[in-house]
């Protein structure tokens, strides 16, 4: 991939900034924890793995800037950095399994020296973000076998590289079954009222080389009826123990229309998006984002000044929809209870 979506360099956090792409490829240096929450909040780095990555490095940096002469302040600050990067967006889980992760990390070093947690911590962030890379490429391998030769796959919103550390979840599948010199081609669903397919994913599939058509999002069930798709394969938020998928608002609909027209749908996520903790899809949180993104464009205003609106930015597909739950241990096919718990304990 000839970008880069999260790293850090020279003790601070670089990130594309999602939100000018694709006309233009800019890159944001944030030196401070809150321009980090800023950012997750803004959408200038969004995506399930990636958020998980920049809250981890967000962590890191307001440790680092922590002023404390006792662990006991230094603790009580960490705090307040977490709760912060904790309430940027409520959706994804991997936000609060990389928060959660950090704040084991330094609880587990207490009887060390400040500096040193603070040494730990970043070692932790730049690490979550290897893993993440590695995660995706084993999510690839995992789901390529998944995808036919010849097929054209419908993938909904960016679960690719801007998504991830890089490579991707769904786009990771694709990428792999690609690589792996299958011929396949991409329908990116363009994802109102954010764009993320016509903005992003199309952008990281053209600059791979990999064959991509743009397509609005109610053309979705019209080319599955024309027998012109042959899977879809989207990412994922947060996945319940039943199974039950939050992802991009959209994604249930392309579900059920796949139902419809006996097309396999499958979920790639890593293990850290799973949330075991909840019985079923009903207990997801589901973030609610502001009016302008649904009546303005690019800041062009598309409906009549002072419309209500309603603007859920995911909503949750029913596991009786998902063919596959794709991730980097392996995949799990129906009776998700005791596989994605099996996959859990491996
Ligand atoms: O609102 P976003 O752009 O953060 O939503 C992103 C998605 O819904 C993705 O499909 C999901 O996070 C998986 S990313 C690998």
């Amino acid at each position: 991939m000839s970008f880069r979506t999260i790293e850090w360099r020279n003790d601070k956090v670089i990130m594309i900034d999602q939100t000018r792409l694709p006309s233009e490829e800019i890159y944001n240096e944030y030196d401070d924890f809150q321009g980090v929450a800023e950012a997750i909040k803004g959408m200038i780095i969004r995506g399930a793995p990636a958020i998980g990555v920049a809250a981890a490095m967000g962590v890191a940096l307001g440790a680092r800037d922590i002023i404390a002469d006792t662990h006991e302040s230094f603790f009580k600050q960490l705090d307040n950095v977490c709760e912060t990067l904790a309430r940027t967006r409520p959706t994804a889980v991997n936000l609060f399994w990389a928060i959660n992760r950090m704040k084991r990390v330094a609880e587990a070093h207490r009887d060390k020296t400040i500096n040193s947690i603070r040494a730990l911590l970043k070692a932790e962030a730049i690490s979550i973000e290897h893993e993440d890379l590695q995660i995706c490429r084993a999510i690839g391998s995992h789901g390529a076998p998944l995808i036919r030769e010849g097929s054209t796959v419908l993938t909904h919103c960016n679960a690719g590289g801007l998504a991830t550390a890089g490579y991707g979840t769904a786009l990771g599948v694709i990428r792999a079954a690609h690589d792996a010199g299958k011929k396949i081609k991409v329908f990116a669903d363009e994802t109102r009222p954010w764009l993320q397919g016509a903005r992003l994913t199309a952008w990281e599939l053209m600059k791979d080389n990999i064959p991509v058509t743009l397509i609005s999002d109610n053309m979705a069930g019209w080319f599955m009826s024309r027998g012109e798709i042959d899977c879809v394969v989207v990412g994922a938020d947060r996945i319940a123990a039943n199974g039950d998928t939050a992802n991009k608002i959209g994604t249930y609909s392309v579900a059920v229309l796949a139902k419809e027209n006996r097309i396999p749908f499958y979920v790639a996520a890593p293990i850290s998006t799973l949330d075991l903790t909840l019985a079923t899809g009903d207990e997801i949180p589901i973030e609610e984002r502001p009016a302008h993104e649904v009546t303005h464009i690019r800041g062009v205003p598309i409906a009549p000044e002072g419309v209500p609106v309603r603007n859920p930015a995911f909503d949750v597909t029913p596991a009786k929809y998902i063919t596959a739950i794709i991730t980097e241990r392996g995949f799990v096919r129906g009776e998700y209870g005791t596989g994605l718990k099996a996959l859990v304990g491996k």
